[in-house]
């Protein structure tokens, strides 16, 4: 069991890398906790006004839940780590990023790296998940509906495409459940804000 605890450990430690609050710190900016939403995610940073730097949040925090899955399936077998470890890695670093162990356990939402870890289980998977934010952020302007809509519809795509794409394995469709009702619990504040009409959309900057 060594090696499965150590991948989860390490999948955790990745994920616990806030990089919305590492990004914005490197070039200077406020912190993302400190303004908008106060969420440290891309879509926050966003609100700062510097696109760069949002574009840097999304695609780190996204590697981090992919490169876990990535190293796991690349290397797992030499090591005897079976689709359960997978599955366990890319909720560790789900986990990682909405409650950081290097950020007082307070993180973000999850919405890149859960991306990150559906593109580790297949990027068909992945291209499904992302293309149906797109399309939802592209009609409606919220980032928050967007990411809801994937939540919803992430582990329907993963039961959809087995034997198509992907092998279904029980253990990654629970994993990529739990992360569908995580990711939908942590926006329970833009659920209310989008039910208000409060809800900020994409391309408007923090009034702070
Ligand atoms: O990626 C998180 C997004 O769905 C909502 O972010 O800052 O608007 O709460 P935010």
């Amino acid at each position: 069991y060594l090696p499965s605890a150590l991948a989860v450990v390490a999948a955790y430690l990745m994920g616990s890398l806030s990089f919305a609050v590492i990004v914005s710190k490197l070039m200077g900016l406020n912190d993302p906790r400190s303004y908008g939403s106060k969420n440290p995610g891309a879509t926050n940073v966003l609100r700062s006004g510097n696109k760069a730097a949002a574009v840097a949040t999304l695609l780190l925090d996204g590697l981090k839940g992919w490169l876990p899955m990535a190293l796991v399936t690349w290397f797992g077998r030499d090591y005897g780590l079976r689709e359960g470890t997978l599955a366990a890695v890319g909720l560790a670093a789900f986990l990682g990023h909405l409650y950081p162990v290097f950020f007082k356990f307070e993180g973000g939402k999850g919405v890149a790296t859960a991306a990150g870890v559906l593109f580790g289980v297949h990027w068909v998977l992945g291209l499904a998940t992302l293309a149906t934010w797109v399309i939802v952020a592209f009609f409606s302007r919220y980032s928050s509906l967007a990411s809801l809509a994937c939540a919803l519809f992430a582990p329907w795509y993963y039961m959809i495409g087995d034997r198509s794409f992907w092998y279904m394995d029980k253990t990654m469709a629970l994993a990529i459940f739990v992360m569908s009702a995580c990711l939908a619990y942590r926006h329970k504040e833009n659920i209310n804000k989008l039910l208000r009409g409060e809800e900020s959309k994409l391309g408007s900057k923090a009034k702070r």
